[in-house]
């Protein structure tokens, strides 16, 4: 019989790191449809073996860090989830952002090559200026707005070829604090909220994600890949329909521009930044379920007492 794959996975902590380490050891997560692999395998027992690690394990703006974990970790795989997220706060802490996205990912790339391991290495679609007008493929120009999508383009192309590169977007998880959470929240208190309506993006449930990520694990194809749930939404789209899901209908979201919020983002986003997946499907992957059913998925566990 043959040995599992040994997968490493930074940012580990994360909404998505969590997400992952236990669908690859054949966990339940919450928020994921039980029927969807998009290459038809669910996980086998034992198939993989996993070493998940957090911030405080392995940061990956330490080198030394790094270069320990390959050598304990042997990894046939890495699976490099850590970034520094918060996307406002980096434009007034771009040395941080770009130690953390842009030299954390060479250090991942300069380990992967030196464990020869295969790495895949997440991305966004923040590096993208928005302004194409159609969804974004693959091979489309990188033209990032803020410091945050800056820092990922250039963690991306310190990756080569052989190398994995995922690019997803809007990111919910169960577990984890993201927007859904907080429409929810309000939904839950009768409150209500404002949303803009003139961003488009692709939202990406971060159970269905990972999935996608065990595909990737497996097949090891090297190149960039877009994968995000299925239909495009706008932030408004995205709050009524959370709203929807907790018995909350019509007066419950309000759509605002871009313009109008008080106070105004740090960061400029794209306007519209929705990812196409037809490189995934073309490839005989099974496309991720619409956004809609994995946010009533994810919203429904959430209530059901499922974040930790
Ligand atoms: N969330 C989204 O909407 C979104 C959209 C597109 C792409 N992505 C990408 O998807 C990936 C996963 O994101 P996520 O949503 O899971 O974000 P997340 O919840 O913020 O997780 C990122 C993790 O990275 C860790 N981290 C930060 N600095 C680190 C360092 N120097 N060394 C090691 N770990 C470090 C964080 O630890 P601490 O919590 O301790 O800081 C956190 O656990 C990231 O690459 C992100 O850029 C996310």
């Amino acid at each position: 019989m043959s040995r599992p794959v040994r997968v490493l996975v930074t940012g580990a902590g994360g909404q998505v790191g969590r997400d992952l380490v236990d669908t690859l050891q054949g966990i339940a997560v919450p928020g994921a449809d039980p029927e969807f692999w998009p290459d038809d395998h669910p996980v086998e027992r034992d198939e993989f073996e996993v070493v998940g690690l957090t911030r405080h394990e392995l940061d990956v703006t330490d080198r030394g860090d790094v270069v320990r974990a390959m050598t304990v970790v042997r990894p046939d795989v890495i699976v490099h989830l850590a970034a520094y997220t918060a996307v406002d706060r980096a434009e007034t802490d771009a040395d941080t952002c770009y130690a953390v996205n842009a030299r954390g990912t060479e250090t991942m790339v300069l380990g992967a090559r030196a464990s020869g391991a295969h790495l895949v290495a997440v991305s966004t679609d923040y590096v993208f200026d928005g302004e194409k007008g159609a969804p974004y493929v693959e091979d489309d120009l990188a033209k990032p707005l803020s410091v945050y999508g800056a820092s990922k383009w250039a963690g991306e192309q310190y990756c080569g070829p052989e190398d994995s590169v995922v690019r997803t977007s809007w990111v919910m998880g169960v577990r984890g604090r993201n927007v859904a959470h907080v429409i929810a929240e309000r939904a839950d208190q009768g409150a209500t909220v404002r949303f803009v309506d003139d961003q488009v993006g692709t939202v990406t449930v971060a159970a269905d994600l990972a999935r996608a990520l065990v595909t990737l694990v497996r097949a090891r194809p090297g190149g960039v890949w877009h994968v995000a749930n299925s239909g495009e939404a706008t932030w408004f789209e995205v709050a009524r329909h959370v709203g929807e899901c907790r018995g909350r209908h019509d007066g419950f979201a309000t759509a605002i521009r871009t313009d109008q919020l008080d106070p105004a983002p740090l960061a400029r986003r794209p306007r519209r930044s929705d990812l196409a997946t037809d490189r995934w499907r073309e490839r005989g992957w099974a496309a991720l379920p619409p956004w809609r059913e994995g946010v009533a998925r994810l919203v429904a566990d959430r209530s059901r007492g499922s974040v930790a």
